[in-house]
């Protein structure tokens, strides 16, 4: 039956791009050529010394013998100072160095191997590796290591699999007081001599792989707590920031202590160390860094305070501590084989600090966050030329591989594990993965046969890491009075990704619960298993045609394809139990009215119907319920001929027509919502996005108030939350006056760089904004080419007015930011890439117009990783 029904869809969206290999990049990496290293290093031993314009490493590595072969280290921006093995001078014939390596090739089976070297992290802008972060006199030195960063320090086995005891003695100019690097300080003093220099010496105990060494030489203040672990363990916690962020990371420190008590209760694991490390740094690639006992911090994922951070940035500073904080079990004390098995520790990660999140709020709420969040980017990924594996087969640069496909969609697949397990089976399986797998290196098969102990058929699951492509759910349904039976006919399609397999039926868990249509109750609950092309499901007793509710919970990441009339989901909507699939039934008839023209009259009645009482008994719901999908998240569900504009237009008249059918609504509700003091409950929380949210739809209704309403709550606000969202709404219906609240902003905030952030994003997502605005804000002297958090607070903002961006002048300048970064940091040009990569998909001449733009790119541009991305891009 399989290959009957299966027939795979060859995805439309595709049809006009020439699919090949990239031509010029053939430094690709396969995961099937994976080979153990052939030397295990025992101990390291680290020496970095920091001066004015360089820094010198110097490193002894005692090594074994693993597997017959070359000794081989990574190094990349090293100069090779000195190097000896076992206390001789190694003959410059004995080893050679080319493309970025050291090769040993007659290294005895064990060696101590002494190597300096000279690097120069105060020019180092790719932010990786050891580089100095800031400016003037307020500098720091920091390293990031993942994925290959610490062959930018030192030669060294730079891959996951071998893992080491490390020592290191950093040293550096009394300036940088705070001296810190992995484990537990053992040695601390003046350096002989050098009056102006001190040092420190730390010990890690535990075995890691180079990605997770870290050091931090800075000028910090620090807060400090204490944790004791279910183990009787006393932990040390310490939050590094400037001294006048400190007061911005006790948000930050209860959420780590929140994590480890979590942690211990839900899966039986405690810290290991004495001390647990976060130091917040402004320039920054990515969130934040899990280094062993030393997490390093984009200062945008830690610092939060009620003044200056929004709720949703508040809600995720705390779910990217437990994260970092979730990966000490998952990600380092067992961690990843190679790159490839980056979900290994990522997809679970994530599932993990979903899960502790959804313990913090509504879980139904979490779970929309989340699935939104899947369905904006990562569906869009899926479905374009950077499609992929979640567990990929090849790369030329992984950093290329961090992505919303093994991050989200790789913790949807752990999801549904969990939940085809049940919580017992689920718990029995990962207390066997850390049993059997600590302290060492694994893949995703591993973790899988933990997993499997009490249900072997969870190995099938291993299918979803390897196939790319969204699977499509369709199905539909039919009633037999005379014998009581509702049948449901479900089956998947999943488009060929070009140079991957034909795709092949996955398991698909679809969870589903049968509504009688007289009492809107449930009468029956069942996870249906999908696991053949077509499958058809049969449910007795049925006295009626009941209403069925599919894929509740989003219990499988799959696009949903079932034969409801606009009225099944009105009827969901009002009597689902599941705050969850509430919202998921009127993201459906909004995608219905928005992209198959369906008309918006059920839609609205049913807004109609349940917003009044919702609105008090889950304000945060409410809000929820109201989204309608952004711009860009529809851009991704058109697949040929897409108009900005017109999409534009189409999406602006749903939104007023929400505005305009429920006018009566916001001024009841606003009035309903006044301001309070600040609280952090979850009630207070879902009030300030619901007043948010009315006061944005009172201005679309042209409620003649609303534009003092938001003059108001931005003057008499109590926190950043009912500030930003006052500004936010004054700048896009330029509310008379908004310039004066603009200035207002920047005048408060001007010494809060994340803020300010903030204040440029507002600026340049408005629905307003010209590529002129964007210019001018780009030539600001405060606008920093040196910090990521800047850059993306106006480029990657700017995305979200696609009518802007897809013209000649936006493009000019989108492109032209790529290429400045492409040298200078390259993870984060090519990151910026990426978001253009649904440009085939647009209407004439826009088409055309993007793909001009992006050949030029790349006559441009000279780094592996935005040429790898091109490639991919371009289909050429
Ligand atoms: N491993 C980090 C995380 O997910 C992300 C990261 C990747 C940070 C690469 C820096 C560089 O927690
Ligand atoms: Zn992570």
């Amino acid at each position: 039956s399989t290959a009957e029904n299966n027939t795979q869809i060859i995805n439309p969206e595709m049809a006009d791009v020439p699919l090949h290999e990239p031509s010029e990049i053939n430094s690709k990496i396969n995961l099937k050529d994976y080979k153990k290293p052939s030397f295990d290093v025992e101990t390291v031993d680290l020496d970095i010394k920091l001066f004015a314009g360089y820094a010198l490493v110097d490193s002894k590595l005692v090594m074994q013998r693993q597997a017959a072969g070359d000794l081989v280290l990574n190094g990349e921006d090293v100069e090779l100072m000195a190097i000896t093995l076992d206390g001789e001078t190694l003959a410059t014939e004995r080893y050679k160095q080319a493309d970025g390596k050291l090769i040993i090739s007659d290294a005895p089976d064990t060696l101590t191997l002494e190597l300096q070297v000279r690097i120069h992290p105060q020019t180092n802008t790719a932010l990786e590796g050891l580089y100095m972060a800031g400016s003037g006199s307020d500098t720091m030195f920091v390293t990031q290591c993942e994925p290959e960063g610490f062959r930018k320090i030192t030669f060294y086995p730079d891959r996951p699999d071998v893992l080491a005891i490390f020592t290191t003695r950093l040293e550096a100019d009394k300036r940088y007081p705070t001296l810190l690097s992995n484990g537990n300080l053992v040695e601390e003093g003046d350096v002989t001599d050098a009056p102006d220099r001190h040092y420190a010496i730390w010990h890690d105990p535990t075995n890691k792989p180079s990605y997770l060494f870290a050091c931090v030489a800075a000028d910090l203040d620090v807060l400090t707590d204490y944790h004791t672990t279910s183990e009787g363990r006393e932990v040390t916690l310490e939050v590094f920031a400037k001294s006048t962020d400190i007061d911005k990371c006790h948000v930050g420190m209860q959420a780590l202590k929140d994590s480890m008590v979590w942690d211990e209760v839900n899966y039986g694991r405690a810290y290991d160390l004495d001390r647990y490390m976060i130091v917040a740094v402004s320039q920054f690639n990515m969130g934040a860094m899990e280094n062993k006992g030393l997490n390093i911090f984009n200062t945008a994922c830690v610092l939060s305070s009620p003044e200056t951070t929004t709720d949703a940035r508040s809600f995720n500073v705390k779910a990217v501590i437990a994260h970092e904080y979730f990966h000490n079990w998952t990600g380092n004390r067992i961690t990843c084989r190679d790159w490839f098995q980056l979900c290994l520790k990522e997809g679970l990660t994530v599932f993990r600090d979903q899960s502790f999140s959804a313990d913090q709020q509504s879980s139904a709420v979490q779970r929309i966050d989340d699935v939104a969040t899947l369905r904006a980017h990562q569906f869009a990924e899926d479905a374009g030329p950077l499609a992929h594996p979640v567990r990929p087969e090849s790369f030329v640069e992984i950093n290329n591989f961090y992505t919303t496909t093994i991050y989200e969609k790789g913790a949807e697949i752990v999801r549904m594990l969990a939940n085809t397990l049940g919580p017992d089976n689920f718990r029995r399986g990962t207390d066997e993965y850390f049993r059997r797998y600590d302290g060492q290196a694994v893949t995703v098969e591993d973790f899988l046969s933990a997993l499997s102990i009490t249900d072997s058929k969870i190995e099938e699951f291993i299918a979803w890491y390897r196939q790319p492509g969204t699977p499509i759910l369709s199905g539909h349904q039919h009633y037999d009075s005379a014998t009581q039976t509702l049948t449901i006919t479900l089956s998947q399609q999943t488009r060929h990704v070009a140079g991957f397999d034909a795709p092949i039926p996955l398991p698909i868990p679809v969870a589903t619960a049968l509504f009688d249509k007289a009492t809107g109750t449930i009468i029956a609950e069942r996870m249906l298993m999908l696991d053949q092309a077509q499958q058809t499901f049969s449910f007795d007793n049925v006295s009626s045609e009941p209403v069925v509710s599919l894929l509740r919970d989003f219990s499988a990441p799959v696009q949903l394809n079932y034969d409801y009339q606009d009225e099944d989901l009105a009827f969901l909507l009002t009597h689902e139990t599941n705050g969850f699939n509430r919202w998921q039934v009127t993201q459906m008839l909004v995608n219905r009215i928005l992209l198959q023209s369906n008309d918006s009259k059920v839609y609205l009645q049913a807004l109609a119907k349940t917003l009044p009482t919702l609105a008090v008994t889950d304000p945060m719901l409410a809000a929820r319920l109201l989204d309608i999908p952004s711009a860009q998240e529809l851009a991704s569900a058109i697949h040929q001929n897409y108009d900005p504009v017109l999409i534009k237009q189409q999406r602006d008249r749903l939104y007023s027509q929400v505005a305009e059918s429920l006018k009566d609504q916001w001024t009841i509700l606003y009035n309903q919502l006044p301001l309070e003091v600040y609280s952090d409950s979850p009630e207070a929380l879902g009030k300030r996005a619901l007043r948010n949210v009315v006061l944005d739809m009172a201005l679309t209704a042209g409620i003649s108030e609303a534009g003092k309403w938001a003059q108001q709550q931005y003057d008499n606000a109590s926190c950043m939350t009912e500030r930003f969202g006052a500004l936010k709404a004054m700048v896009n219906y330029q509310v008379t006056g908004s310039d004066d609240y603009l200035a207002d902003f920047y005048q408060r905030f001007q010494d809060d760089e994340l803020v300010i952030d903030l204040w440029f994003s507002v600026q340049a997502s408005a629905e307003h904004v010209t590529t002129d605005d964007i210019q001018t804000l780009l030539e600001r002297d405060d606008f920093d080419w040196n910090t990521p958090n800047r850059i993306r607070s106006v480029i990657s903002a700017f995305t979200a007015q696609p009518t802007v961006l897809w013209t000649p002048e936006g493009l000019d300048i989108y492109t032209s930011v790529i290429k400045k970064m492409d040298e200078a940091n390259p993870v984060l040009a090519s990151r910026l890439l990426q978001v253009l990569a649904r440009w085939y998909t647009l209407v004439e001449p826009r088409r055309h117009m993007a793909q001009d733009h992006l050949n030029a790119l790349q006559q441009q541009v000279s780094s592996k990783h935005v040429l790898e991305s091109l490639a991919s891009v371009l289909g050429a």
